[in-house]
């Protein structure tokens, strides 16, 4: 018996007993996951459809990614062996293509807070993101049924991977009042408070299988160093992405006890990016400092455009644009990622049981 669930296992991917359907991911983020939400939402000032967006994968076309290639949570999934979820805003998905792929509800400029990247006038929150899902839970308990979309839903991957614009593009910004409302103590209480109401109500949902992805040293990001007179990390910055992610370590190994059947891990890369960072070559990377899509020597470019200068090799660069890594970083941190959460392919994983819990063999 068991020999026959692996074999269709590997012919039609994991079909879950009880509900026809799969395990799937449903992703939750900001441009760093963003894989076309902005592009559907015209207004919104933070977009990755232009070259050369998109180089690297696919037809090299523009496809809503920010990066030459692929995200972080692509390539975690991939490794998984999990389908890649398609934007929740692409309006010719249907049901089907949700039990099969799953979503992707990532956005970016979005943040865990509503009022964080304002500027960008349009953006998903993490709030309006658990919206979207909460409508998407209606759309497949109308096509499957109330009890097949509850181990849909049980079973299914989660990521949680926002933070990042809380800062960048809120608390570190002037314009934005959160920035004279809180000091990085209250700021801290604040952001971490919501995330852990946005959390248990994704588990009253029914996530039981969820990562939360911390930050990176984000006071290096390119955008960052041209706002010091050095050229230097802000090191008041990267503090404060170290604060979060200990905070939200803490968060998720206590929401981990708390909530029954749950499995919700926590991990960052920060430490191997900062190595990364300060010595490029370590890891066959020739700059860290600069983004490989710049628009001639007018930094900081919002975005990479058309009119852009492209490194000469850009798998040897850390950073793609002003904000966000590249390809091939994005391939390291995921590496790190995947080491810290101890996750092994959900092929490898056999028939699924009532209280589902991914085999926690540590990968070398
Ligand atoms: C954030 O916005 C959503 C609407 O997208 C709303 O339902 C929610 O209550 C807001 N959260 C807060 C804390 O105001």
């Amino acid at each position: 018996m068991k020999i026959i669930v692996i074999i269709v296992a590997i012919i039609f991917g994991i079909v879950l007993e009880g509900c026809n359907c799969k395990i799937v991911q449903f992703i939750f983020g900001d441009s760093l996951s963003d894989v076309g939400n902005n592009m559907h939402l015209s207004r919104s000032l933070a977009q990755a459809n232009l070259p050369w967006y998109g180089i690297d994968m696919g037809n090299g076309l523009p496809n809503g990614r920010f990066s030459n290639g692929r995200t972080v949570a692509d390539i975690i999934g991939d490794k998984l062996g999990l389908p890649r979820p398609p934007p929740v805003l692409d309006t010719s998905l249907t049901e089907k293509d949700i039990l099969i792929n799953g979503l992707n509800y990532a956005s970016g400029g979005g943040g865990i807070l509503n009022e964080t990247g304002t500027y960008f006038i349009e953006k998903l929150s993490l709030d309006k993101q658990i919206e979207l899902f909460q409508g998407t839970q209606e759309l497949i308990r109308g096509k499957i049924g109330k009890r097949g979309a509850e181990i849909f839903f049980r079973e299914a991957r989660y990521v949680v991977a926002l933070g990042s614009n809380d800062f960048i593009n809120n608390y570190l910004m002037p314009v934005y009042t959160d920035s004279w409302t809180y000091n990085d103590e209250t700021f801290m209480d604040y952001l971490i408070g919501t995330l852990r109401r946005q959390l248990k109500v994704l588990y009253s949902l029914g996530a039981r299988q969820l990562m939360v992805f911390g930050l990176g040293p984000m006071g290096c990001i390119p955008l960052q160093r041209v706002l010091t007179t050095t050229g230097n990390c802000r090191e008041k910055v990267n503090k404060l992405a170290v604060t979060f992610n200990k905070a939200s370590n803490e968060l998720v190994n206590e929401l981990a006890k708390q909530l029954p059947n749950s499995n919700y891990r926590f991990g960052d890369a920060y430490d191997v990016v900062s190595d990364l960072i300060s010595n490029p070559t370590k890891y066959g990377f020739e700059n860290s400092d600069k983004p490989c899509c710049s628009f001639g020597r007018i930094r900081p470019a919002l975005t990479c455009v058309p009119a852009s200068i492209l490194c000469s090799d850009r798998s040897k660069y850390v950073f793609w644009d002003e904000y966000h890594p590249s390809d091939s970083a994005n391939e390291l941190i995921a590496n790190e990622l995947i080491k810290k959460f101890g996750f092994s392919r959900v092929d490898q994983v056999a028939a699924p049981s009532p209280a589902p819990d991914i085999a926690p063999s540590p990968q070398n």
